[in-house]
């Protein structure tokens, strides 16, 4: 019987993706398929990419057989429990804390995890029933959720004995994360690592790639190309030429100014959570880590030129523009039209990218990662394997695409042309459907799953990425509410009452939570080995 397995897979990049893949694929295909990783060293990384979700271990890194204590401690990484909003809702320049709005400040999280039900309904229903009605005055996440009080106060999402309380995700270095899977791979799974800058490539009658050329003059065989060679996606869009569809009618910002930060952990703590401070002309990052953060403006150059967008957040962190370095970085925002082309797959930012406003470019690829597993070809390259595969990419991209979209759309605030501007797009069909449900007082995009199961079973967490939680603490958290309450509960009143223990539940823990656990300073230090 002819042997059609593939047994070459050659990795075109050596950044995150470029490692990520060769790590990931070396684990799903085994010892019996030779791994090639080519990088340019006199072409960086992007060098960014410092905030993940949660699914990042399960999915990954506990697929590759890592501890999670083992990968934080190579990465430099810290803990993350959600995404703090910070100004989205009043006008002005950049502030690193909120300003005030009504009695309390202009910012609110968006936390991980499912929300607690109460007659199987979700709990935001319950809240918005009693917000509508006059009944409370609380934010939604701090009604809703145990996290906003611990993490208001940097408290760890684990006990000092390594107890884990709660869902959350990870900062890390990007730079560490791709120099331990590059030993990793080459020195357990055996990857092949030339350093060398690809300078062309040949393809047969079909189109299919054949080899790639280097500068030295090398010639790289394989029976399955990757392109994780970033934004020039040199494979895909070169040789392929797979059009790459362009966003930029959904998402206006396409550049960022970025640096890391130092900051004093023991005086100030450290945040378990990433920052989305909004500006004139967009929002920054900040990404805190044990000893720094890193931060970054994402703007749109049709709003603010480079170097007005890199005085403002200068000004903001206090640093002098003309001593701190600065990384300036110009982005595509889009996918390719098809993931994968005959014998040709791009991964990272060669196949899509979307501003890191909900940290989801790692996630994606990873994502497609464990995609092209489930779809893994032989040398006969079966037309469906690859439409099934470029769908999957396809959803996952949009719907997100969508979900950030709509954080800018209902975003209150309308001081600038950019956030003017923001409100003028056209949102996709999808998203305006969901929108009217979300207004109809209806959850929107409830889990198949339940919290216990939520993280632990990757297939239904993708097909339900953004889910009624996510929705709820946007569109709450801006100020974006439902027009009505469900009529149910108006007819129920049982229902109103019952669900008084739920929230009374999540207050006592709050309480509990808050006199009980280690700040995160304190639990970072003991992991990367500081006392
Ligand atoms: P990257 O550009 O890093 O690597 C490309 C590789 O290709 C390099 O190794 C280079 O040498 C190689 N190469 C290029 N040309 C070559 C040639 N001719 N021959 C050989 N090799 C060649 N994601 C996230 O999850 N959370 C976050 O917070 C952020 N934040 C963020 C902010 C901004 C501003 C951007 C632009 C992106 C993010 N991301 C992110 C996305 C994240 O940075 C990205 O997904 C990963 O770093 C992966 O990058 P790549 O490896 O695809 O490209």
């Amino acid at each position: 019987m002819e042997d059609h397995r593939i047994k070459r897979v050659v990795v075109l990049g050596g950044g995150t993706a470029g490692w990520m893949s060769a790590s990931y694929l070396g684990k799903a295909l085994g010892p019996d398929v030779s791994i090639t990783v080519i990088e340019a060293p006199q072409v960086g990384r992007i060098g960014v990419g410092e905030a993940t979700v949660p699914n990042l271990h399960k999915t990954f890194f506990d697929y590759l057989g890592f501890t999670e204590e083992e990968w934080m401690r190579e990465c430099n990484a810290s803990f993350k429990m959600g995404i703090k909003f910070t100004n989205w809702r009043t006008p002005g320049t950049g502030e690193a804390t909120a300003r005030a709005l009504g009695q309390g400040e202009d910012s609110f999280y968006h936390l991980f995890g499912l929300l607690a039900n109460s007659d199987n309904l979700p709990i935001s229903h319950h809240w918005t029933h009693q917000k509508l009605t006059g009944q409370t005055d609380e934010p939604f996440d701090y009604a809703c959720y145990r996290e906003p009080p611990v993490m208001d106060l940097n408290l760890s999402p684990r006990y000092m004995d390594g107890t884990k309380w709660t869902n959350y995700a990870w900062h890390f270095d990007a730079n560490k994360v791709a120099d331990f899977l590059c030993r990793f791979a080459v020195e357990k799974q055996g990857a092949i690592h030339i350093q060398d800058k690809m300078t062309g490539a040949e393809v047969d009658e079909r189109g299919f790639i054949t080899c790639v050329k280097t500068e030295t003059g090398r010639v790289i065989e394989g029976d399955l190309f990757i392109d994780c060679s970033g934004f020039r996606a040199l494979l895909i869009n070169g040789v392929m030429r797979e059009p790459f569809l362009d966003m930029s009618d959904h998402l206006l910002n396409d550049s960022a100014v970025a640096t890391a930060v130092q900051h004093d952990d023991e005086a100030e703590g450290v945040e378990p959570y990433t920052g989305a401070i909004a500006m004139s002309s967009g929002w920054t990052w900040k990404i805190p880590m044990l000893g720094r953060f890193g931060t970054g403006y994402v703007f749109s150059s049709r709003f603010q030129s480079r170097d007005d967008a890199t005085l403002e957040f200068c000004k903001m962190w206090g640093l002098d523009p003309e001593t701190q370095p600065l990384n300036q970085i110009k982005f595509r925002v889009g996918r390719n039209r098809r993931a994968w082309v005959r014998n040709c797959v791009s991964i990272g930012l060669a196949s899509c990218f979307l501003e890191p406003l909900e940290s989801t470019g790692i996630y994606f690829t990873y994502a497609a990662l464990y995609q092209l597993a489930k779809h893994f070809p032989d040398k006969r390259f079966d037309p469906i394997l690859q439409s099934r595969f470029n769908a999957e990419i396809e959803t996952m991209f949009d719907d997100t695409r969508d979900f950030l979209q709509a954080h800018f759309s209902f975003a209150p605030r309308n001081d600038t042309a950019f956030w003017r501007a923001c409100k003028d797009l056209e949102l996709a069909d999808d998203i305006k459907e969901k929108m009217a449900m979300y207004r109809a007082g209806l959850p929107v995009n409830m889990p198949i799953t339940d919290e216990t199961t939520y993280y632990g079973n990757f297939d239904a967490e993708f097909r339900n990425f953004w889910n009624n939680s996510n929705y709820y603490c946007i569109f709450a958290g801006l100020d974006h509410m439902p027009e009505h309450t469900l009529p149910i509960l108006a007819a129920r009143p049982d229902m109103v009452d019952r669900s008084q223990a739920v929230f009374e539940g999540i207050k006592a823990k709050q309480k509990e939570l808050i006199a009980t656990l280690p700040s995160t300073y304190e639990y970072l230090r003991k992991l990367h080995g500081k006392t």
